[in-house]
């Protein structure tokens, strides 16, 4: 056999970027070489998301382009995984004939004998049962060289069904998973020279229910606390309803847990957070806003929001403003509502128009522009400690890396400095980036 080249592209999700990961480490095992060169791909895979009908779009259109190749390369396979996978099932190879197989999120461990089937019979595969196990998260991917900062899956799925939200239907049921699995992994990961580890889960705050041992969130954080090597402890997501008093301590306990949480409040309204099914009113979400910022004060709070969902007034919208306003994230990803078929939320009445939609969310944009710039310039003369991640993207002349709180700061360096902790004086801010300078211990 002469080659076998891999190229993966993924759409979505810092979950599936990871699971992109695991599928790559699982193949490199039997002989798969990862190629950044489409062209000289043997095997396709496709990683999918499908939160919002934009994601999905995207999907079609990457496939269209890649069809072409198959028709120039009969021998390609071609395969989509992922949450657009998962969803549609055989209805895939319907709408896209030159798929040679389709596996969902519960099945990533199967992927080298999917692929080694593919290659004995030229037959059409779906792979799209969900199962109790978490073989599909437990894969080790080794990281690549020089890396410093890694993913690590701590639980599988979600319970919530927020009104809006395909991920229940596409992930399963939350599951948690181990903790001797999770700290075993980070242990190795360490060992590659990982200094910074990122929790991943759907709603991490939750970790630990499923396991029926006691063991919750802010305890497994402390065991990770504990391994050596590893410096920086980051976790994403949060949901605001499980957010404890314990876990808002452990910012203040935990030395290595990073002064950042992403917190996803949605809208401002009452009224829209329980069409939504998020189990908060606003005033819970701000006290808990205040408790973090009054026992971390460094501490760098993160958002999603989105606007236009089925019968948000220009009054709730009003009422996500005045929010902004008060709580002042540090920065924020914004949504246009997308229904998606089977939730909860394609069932209520008063859609906006998208017209609408796109005027409330630019608006909104601009404000948040206006709030992140703010908080960087706060920054400004400040000392910050950086986890080096190497060249900045830039110029080719500085370094970059990441604060505790997770801003980007670009520096001049003379020394190679990749995978250290250095202290820089916060010289420039601007929107998306920090500018510092090194200050001698
Ligand atoms: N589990 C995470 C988020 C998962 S999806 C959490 O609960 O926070 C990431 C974000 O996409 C969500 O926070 C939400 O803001 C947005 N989103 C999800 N479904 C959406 C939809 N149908 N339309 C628009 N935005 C959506
Ligand atoms: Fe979706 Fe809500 Fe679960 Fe997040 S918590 S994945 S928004 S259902
Ligand atoms: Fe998309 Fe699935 Fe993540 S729908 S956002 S890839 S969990």
């Amino acid at each position: 056999m002469k080659n076998k080249y891999l190229y993966i592209q993924t759409f979505g999700c810092q979950m599936n970027v990871h699971d992109s990961e695991q599928m790559a480490a699982l193949l490199a095992q039997v002989g798969w070489k990862i190629t950044d060169n489409l062209k000289l791909a043997d095997l396709i895979l496709l990683n999918t998301c499908s939160i919002r009908e934009k994601a999905a779009h995207k999907v079609y259109s990457e496939l269209g382009r890649i069809g072409k190749l198959k028709e120039q390369n009969p021998e390609l396979i071609i395969g989509v995984g992922g949450c657009l996978a998962q969803h549609l099932g055989t209805k895939f190879h319907k709408k896209v004939r030159h798929l040679d197989f389709v596996f969902g999120t519960h099945n990533i461990h199967r992927l080298p004998q999917l692929v080694a089937a593919i290659r004995k019979k030229r037959e059409k595969i779906t792979q799209v049962d969900f199962h109790k196990s978490l073989n599909s998260i437990g894969v080790f991917a080794p990281p690549q060289s020089g890396a410093v900062s890694a993913f690590v899956t701590i639980m599988q799925g979600c319970n919530n069904f927020c009104a809006y939200c395909v991920v229940p239907y596409l992930r399963g049921p939350e599951m948690s998973r181990p903790p001797d699995d999770i700290i075993e992994e980070i242990r190795k990961l360490a060992d590659c020279g990982i200094r910074e580890v990122t929790l991943l889960g759907q709603n991490v705050n939750s970790y630990g229910k499923t396991l029926g041992n006691g063991l919750n969130f802010t305890a497994l954080i402390k065991k990770i606390g504990k391994i050596s090597g590893i410096e920086r402890i980051r976790f994403t997501t949060s949901h605001p309803r499980d957010l404890s008093p314990e876990l808002i301590n452990c910012f203040a306990e935990e030395e290595k847990l990073c002064e950042h949480i992403h917190l996803p409040v949605q809208s401002g309204s009452n009224r829209i957070l329980a069409l939504m099914n998020r189990g908060y009113t606003v005033e819970e979400y701000m006290k808990k806003v205040d408790h973090l910022r009054k026992l971390s004060p460094q501490i760098s709070i993160t958002s999603d929001i989105i606007v236009g969902f089925p019968g948000e007034t220009q009054n709730d919208y009003q009422e996500t403003i005045d929010m902004m306003e008060k709580i002042r994230f540090d920065s924020i990803f914004s949504f246009k509502y997308s229904e998606r078929k089977g939730t909860a939320a394609q069932k209520l009445e008063g859609r906006i128009e998208e017209c609408e939609k796109l005027r409330r969310l630019q608006q909104l944009q601009a404000l948040q522009d206006g709030h992140t710039l703010e908080a960087n310039l706060a920054l400004e003369g400040s000392q910050q400690e950086l986890l080096v991640e190497g060249k900045s993207k830039n110029s080719e002349n500085d370094l970059m890396g990441r604060t505790r709180s997770w801003k980007i700061v670009n520096f001049k360096s003379e020394s190679e400095l990749t995978d250290k902790r250095v202290k820089v004086k916060i010289s420039k801010a601007y929107l998306h980036s920090l500018r510092g300078k090194i200050v001698d211990d």
